[in-house]
């Protein structure tokens, strides 16, 4: 399926910039072999991972406990080893490896974009900043040693070459070490119509069946898994080395619940896709009869997955006047492809606007908790999914 010219999700860009902006095809499939739903295109990953990337893990409070529960859970389930040594794939700003730090055990990030490396290492998170695959692998089992886990989060997703990552997990895990990953899951997608979650960092929606099979070859399988709420819904997968584990029945359990919903079959996808085009014409035919009404509209955090609303509804600042977002780096900036200006959240709490589209839907339950006034005085929400 297509959603059309797509610029990067989170190139927020100067005016300046307009005239050279990038785009590429955003087009995913689904396919029949690995059962990921992916990407058939994908940007240069430099192009996207770089030392003025936009993404700040720390930016949601719940975020923050979210991965202090991770770190408590991954230590009592798997780290029984005296020295354990715990490696992160994409550590972002350090948010979960903090955790292991402050504790004092063994930790390496790794992680590609420098900025956000940089506030890592502040807080006190031991971080490499590269992109992470078999030859770097090779490096650290020099270096570290075997890791007893390796954990990445909201990253998995965004590898092209998994092979090598099958590669490189399965070349340093201890014997009983874990690879444990989480990332937004593909029934949430097709359930909500989540196709937000669907631009150039997110080269993979997995599910059971597709993590069972595309880590097959290389010696691991799932031996747990636990749905978690964030990112609108998301999987952890726990995989090991063949026959180290027990498979735990949440696993058969899950992979039955995937072939009910029919994950695996091709027409699933197409009523996706009847789905999104549906899903865009509403979204598209309520903001403008609001603008008919004369209101003022103003997106609420310039997420990533904005950029895929934004530009396959062709949604300009005619029918969203600002986004606003805490976010440094974006405010004073304009969104990618349609050029909304980015404003402080600072803009949106001193004049509330008539409507506010919840761009980071996600983080529903945070943010209703903090805006309660804007309801109050009258401020309506509004997303493009059903919440
Ligand atoms: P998230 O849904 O994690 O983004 P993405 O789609 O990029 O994965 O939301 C993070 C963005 O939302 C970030 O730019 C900060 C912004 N934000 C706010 O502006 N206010 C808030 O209350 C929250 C929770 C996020």
């Amino acid at each position: 399926m297509s959603f059309g010219q797509m610029p990067l999700a989170n190139a927020f860009l100067n005016k300046k910039d307009f005239s050279s902006e990038y785009f590429y095809k955003l087009e995913p499939a689904f396919c029949e072999h690995c059962h990921t739903f992916q990407l058939t295109e994908q940007p240069n990953p430099r192009a996207m991972f770089h030392e003025n990337y936009a993404f700040f893990s720390r930016t949601s409070n719940y975020m923050i406990t979210h991965f202090q529960q991770f770190s408590h859970w991954v230590i009592e389930r798997y780290l029984h080893n005296k020295q354990p040594f715990v490696m992160e794939i994409g550590s972002n700003d350090g948010i979960l490896l903090e955790n292991f730090a402050h504790q004092g055990i063994k930790h390496l990030g790794i992680e590609p974009s420098a900025n956000v490396a940089e506030v890592a290492r502040q807080h006190g998170v031991n971080t490499e900043c590269q992109f992470f695959n078999d030859e770097l692998a090779q490096q650290v089992q020099q270096q570290y040693g075997h890791a007893d886990a390796i954990l990445a989060a909201n990253v998995m997703c965004h590898i092209p070459d998994l092979h090598s990552i099958g590669q490189a997990v399965s070349r340093l895990l201890t014997p009983k070490g874990v690879f444990i990953f989480e990332d937004p899951y593909l029934g949430d997608v097709l359930d909500k119509t989540a196709y937000d979650q669907i631009y150039d960092e997110h080269v993979y929606l997995f599910s059971a069946h597709a993590v069972t099979n595309i880590f097959k070859p290389y010696g691991l399988e799932l031996i747990n898994l636990q749905y978690q709420t964030t990112h609108g819904g998301s999987m952890r997968y726990v995989l090991a080395r063949n026959k180290q584990y027990d498979i735990d029945s949440s696993v058969t359990k899950q992979l039955t619940y995937e072939q009910t919903q029919g994950l695996h079959k091709m027409a699933t996808y197409e009523q996706f896709r009847k789905n999104c085009e549906h899903s865009r014409d509403t979204f598209t035919n309520t903001l403008y009869k609001k603008k008919q009404q004369g209101q003022q509209i103003a997106g609420y955090a310039a997420t990533s997955k904005s950029t895929t609303v934004l530009n396959y509804c062709q949604i300009k600042s005619d029918l969203i006047d600002f986004i606003s977002d805490t976010t440094a780096i974006k405010q004073g900036k304009f969104s990618p492809g349609m050029h909304i200006p980015i404003y402080p959240y600072e803009t949106f709490k001193e004049n509330y606007p008539d409507t506010a589209v919840l761009f980071a839907w996600n983080h529903k339950q945070e943010i209703m908790a903090k805006e309660a006034e804007f309801a109050q005085q009258g401020g309506q929400w509004l997303t493009h999914i059903d919440l």
